[in-house]
């Protein structure tokens, strides 16, 4: 008999699915996949109102397929030109459950970010009351410090802080990456807690270096070496509701990735479970996985668990090369999981 798993449906608490022409690619995949996701807001220009956020929830809503069962959770950009009186609607509008912060210039679409922490003080103050979560991407932009310890250096440098002066804000660090990010956020209180990419916990650095330059293996942050990712690893299957799913599902169109200056991001929405399915079973830890993809997002962001199921199957797929213009996530590879559709 084919052994199958089956867990509460799960959501994605950091995706990017664009608009225009990807978003009518790539919101299929994340609609299968999930329940409900996190949608980034760094589009250009970003979406820093609640109108333009409305805007865009729309445009998600038309781009589902007919009979999806798909519920877009919207954020707003931070930038230095965000108002207390912004915050103070978004935490009055169903539609918006977080804002972003990126350091300007630390990823994808990031120019408009914050270029002085210290600066937007009376904004974290604002969330803090409101009691919407922090999303952060937590990586110093300074030309000096080392691409690899970018992460380390803005827990350091800023999140200490950060976490100290609003001892209540609720706060994701996005993407961990390293032992670092893990122990911290392990040592916080429980309005701190942490998405982990597929990516993160499959790949450790050489995958992206050896035997040649591999551009669709590049997200920001970077992929670390294999002590790194082992601290993932450790902190996904701990059963430790501060660290949940969220893919950064990041698609970009091919030439936009295989370029003298490729863009950063992986794209995994086709497969999210699956790839994180292979992890947890790598790990000796298929238990775990429901907490982690299905209960802790919801119960850190107050939002109620799924009430239904997915069931995975054991059986061997292989990834196909591309999706129209866009390369997934270990394309022309098999997987062992499929997500039954
Ligand atoms: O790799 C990444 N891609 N990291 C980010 O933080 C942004 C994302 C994107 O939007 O492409
Ligand atoms: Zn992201």
């Amino acid at each position: 008999m084919m052994k199958t798993l089956t867990i509460t449906r799960p959501d994605d608490w950091h995706t990017h699915v664009r608009n225009g022409a990807i978003l009518q690619a790539v919101l299929p995949h994340t609609a299968t996949q999930f329940a409900r996701a996190i949608i980034m807001p760094n589009l250009k220009p970003p979406v820093t109102t609640v109108t333009q956020a409305l805007v865009y929830r729309e445009e998600i809503l038309q781009a589902l397929p007919t009979g999806a069962n798909f519920t877009p959770l919207m954020t707003l950009y931070l930038t230095a030109a965000t108002t207390v009186e912004d915050i103070k609607a978004a935490a009055e509008s169903d539609a918006i459950h977080a804002f972003k912060l990126y350091p300007a210039g630390a990823t994808t679409n990031s120019d408009a970010g914050v270029a002085n922490i210290a600066t937007i003080y009376p904004l974290l103050a604002a969330l803090e009351k409101h009691q919407l979560p922090l999303l952060l991407h937590g990586e110093v932009t300074d030309e000096s410090c080392d691409i690899f310890d970018r992460e380390r250096v803005f827990i350091d440098r800023h999140l200490t802080t950060i976490t100290r002066d609003f001892p209540s804000l609720r706060v994701v660090l996005e993407h961990v990456t390293t032992s670092e990010a893990v122990q911290f956020v392990v040592a916080a209180g429980d309005n701190v807690a942490a998405t982990i990419t597929p990516q993160h916990l499959l790949f450790n650095r050489n995958a992206m270096l050896v035997g040649g330059i591999k551009p669709h293996y590049y997200c920001l942050p970077i992929l670390k070496r294999e002590s790194h990712r082992q601290a993932l690893i450790n902190a996904a299957i701990s059963g430790s509701a501060k660290f949940f799913l969220g893919t950064d599902s990041a698609p970009h169109t091919r030439d936009l990735k295989e370029n003298s200056c490729g863009c950063a991001g992986c794209y995994s929405a086709f497969g999210a479970l699956e790839l994180y399915t292979e992890a947890f079973e790598q790990a000796d830890a298929l238990d775990k996985l429901e907490g982690f993809a299905s209960f802790y997002g919801a119960d850190f962001y107050r939002l109620p668990r799924n009430t239904d199921t997915v069931t995975l199957e054991k059986s061997t797929w292989t990834i196909p090369s591309s999706y129209g213009d866009i390369t997934p996530l270990k394309a022309g590879e098999t997987l062992s999981w499929k997500l039954i559709r």
